[in-house]
């Protein structure tokens, strides 16, 4: 069995297996690493949390990295990914964001105009650097590789259009229609400033990113290819070489040939798409994350297994599979669950040296 926390250690591994798995390299076993990875169903981040809020914890970067490494140690996992947000980059843009208690994120200056698209400012170089910071302090303190992240352009706009979370994006949509003029430079504004936050958590020492696209499975294939594509081209292409890019989305059973057109080493799905029908649609060339369903884990471990199991069977054992969930941890998540699974994953994908 692999000892939960340190499985990077032997003869077998030659390099760190998450970051050769997004390469499709061989690895001694399946890596893991879960959205959300820190959060509120973990007793050690309400702790942190009690004393501090949502915004000011991820502009504490001495703390944003406690929170980013207990998680690791907590679950076991093979990568740990930055305690940050994707609206951070939102506030320099212009937008006066705040983490409402329970309602989710609200943005109080919403997008609504051309005109508002105008008014929206370029990042101040700085402005984002405690990003950099937390990246720093929490790369010096891990054992295992540092994903950093941002929001991919369309669901940044869809926060800034409807001023907070939706189910129906439909304010987003009429922009999108509406006013192709103002669009194309919203989500112009957005890939320079997401290409930049990017790159600045690279050179910080973030050793792979991820773009979460997470509410782009609103849209048909014809808009994604007019009104997200190219944008998401330019700006998966203008990431620092040789930091893989994990392109995630969710309800994208109708994109995923869009997404790979779009970029990026790994494609990350949802548990919409059995994972062997979404790794043959985005191409074996590709690397596929995901994507067991997190409901899941609120039953019975023997279903969470089977679960898991059939995750992995549809993957084959093909390097390039990288095991998460389809979307967040769940709330109400027992984490000794996760970390069960994450052990079950790694045994039973482990290679004999
Ligand atoms: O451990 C990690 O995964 C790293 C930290 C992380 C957070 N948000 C912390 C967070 C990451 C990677 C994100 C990404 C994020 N944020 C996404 C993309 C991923 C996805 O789930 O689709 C989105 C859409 C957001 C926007 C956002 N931030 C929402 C909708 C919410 C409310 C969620 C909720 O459960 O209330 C947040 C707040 C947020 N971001 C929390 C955390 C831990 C909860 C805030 C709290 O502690 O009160």
């Amino acid at each position: 069995m692999i000892p939960g926390g340190t499985p990077h250690t032997g003869s077998a591994v030659q390099a760190p297996p998450f970051l050769a798995a997004c390469r499709r390299e061989p690895v001694p076993y399946t890596p893991v690493w879960l959205m959300r990875q820190a959060g509120r169903y973990m007793a050690e981040y309400r702790a942190v949390r009690a004393k501090l809020g949502f915004l000011e914890l991820c502009k504490s970067p001495d703390v944003a990295a406690e929170v980013t490494v207990t998680a690791v140690d907590v679950l076991g996992v093979d990568a740990a990914i930055i305690f940050a947000d994707i609206l951070l980059v939102l506030e320099p843009l212009g937008a006066r964001i705040e983490f409402a208690a329970g309602d989710g994120p609200v943005i109080h200056n919403p997008v609504a105009t051309a005109a508002d698209v105008d008014r929206l400012t370029p990042v101040a170089a700085g402005a984002l650097d405690y990003v950099a910071e937390s990246v720093r302090r929490a790369r010096a303190a891990l054992k295992v590789p540092l994903i950093g992240f941002a929001g991919a352009p369309f669901t940044l706009a869809s926060y800034l259009i409807e001023g907070g979370g939706s189910r129906t994006f439909l304010r987003t949509k009429r922009f999108m229609l509406d006013d192709g003029g103002a669009w194309h430079a919203l989500m112009e504004r957005l890939s320079v400033a997401v290409r930049d936050y990017l790159n600045m958590q690279i050179a910080a020492g973030a050793q792979a990113v991820q773009l979460f696209d997470s509410w782009v499975g609103a849209l048909s294939p014809d808009d994604y290819r007019r009104y997200v594509l190219p944008h998401m081209r330019a700006l998966i292409a203008g990431v620092t070489p040789g930091t893989p890019v994990i392109h995630f989305g969710t309800g994208t059973g109708g994109l995923l040939e869009c997404q790979r057109a779009a970029g990026g080493d790994v494609i990350g799905v949802d548990w919409r798409v059995p994972l062997d029908i979404a790794w043959e649609r985005v191409g074996h060339d590709r690397g596929i994350q995901g994507n067991l369903d997190g409901a899941v884990l609120l039953g019975p471990w023997e279903r969470v297994a089977a679960g898991a199991e059939d995750v992995l069977a549809r993957a084959g054992g093909r390097p390039g599979h990288i095991f998460n969930l389809g979307h967040g941890v769940v709330p109400d998540t027992d984490p000794a669950v996760l970390r069960r699974l994450v052990e079950l994953v790694h045994e039973k994908t482990l290679v004999a040296a």
